[in-house]
């Protein structure tokens, strides 16, 4: 059956009047392709926005306690860890940092981040990942 039903796609494409489908399927993949790359490169874009829009904000906000050179994680209660420390935790994620965030920790002080400035801050903060340690936000 499968044999037939291939053989009988086959003689479509191959037939004068299956001719049109060939270079319509081409068309049809490559639009595919093209969209497909498209959002990628849309998604990347934007992630890059939110990135610096995230890195903004820590700068003004953030970085007294946060960005300082050298600075690691936690060394006991009522330290501060670095943002890359942060970035590096073991199963950190976006919504980890967000709900950090939203939680608005007594320790930190409130400063009336909308859900937007969170996202933003949490995909700087993750970006920082790879960063020197010494080093919190390379190339800038
Ligand atoms: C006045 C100092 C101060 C400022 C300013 C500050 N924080 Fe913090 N932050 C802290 C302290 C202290 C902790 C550690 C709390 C703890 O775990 O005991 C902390 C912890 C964190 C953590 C990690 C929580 C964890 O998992 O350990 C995140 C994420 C964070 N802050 C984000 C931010 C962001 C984003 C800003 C700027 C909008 C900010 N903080 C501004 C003091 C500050």
């Amino acid at each position: 059956m499968q044999y037939v039903s291939s053989r009988s796609m086959l003689s479509v494409l191959t037939s004068r009047r299956g001719r049109w489908f060939v270079p319509f399927a081409i068309l049809l993949a490559l639009t595919l392709i093209l969209t497909v790359a498209g959002s990628i490169a849309v998604l990347q874009a934007a992630h890059a926005d939110e990135i610096g829009r995230g890195e903004q904000l820590a700068k003004r906000l953030c970085a007294v306690c946060h960005l300082n050179p050298g600075q690691g994680e936690k060394t006991g209660p009522g330290t501060i860890p670095g943002f890359v420390a942060v970035a590096r935790r073991e199963g950190q994620t976006l919504e980890g940092i967000v709900d950090w965030l939203t939680s608005v920790p007594p320790m930190m002080p409130n400063h009336h981040l909308s859900q937007d400035e969170m996202h933003a801050l949490a995909f700087y903060i993750l970006s920082l990942r790879d960063a020197d340690a010494g080093q919190p936000s390379p190339g800038q």
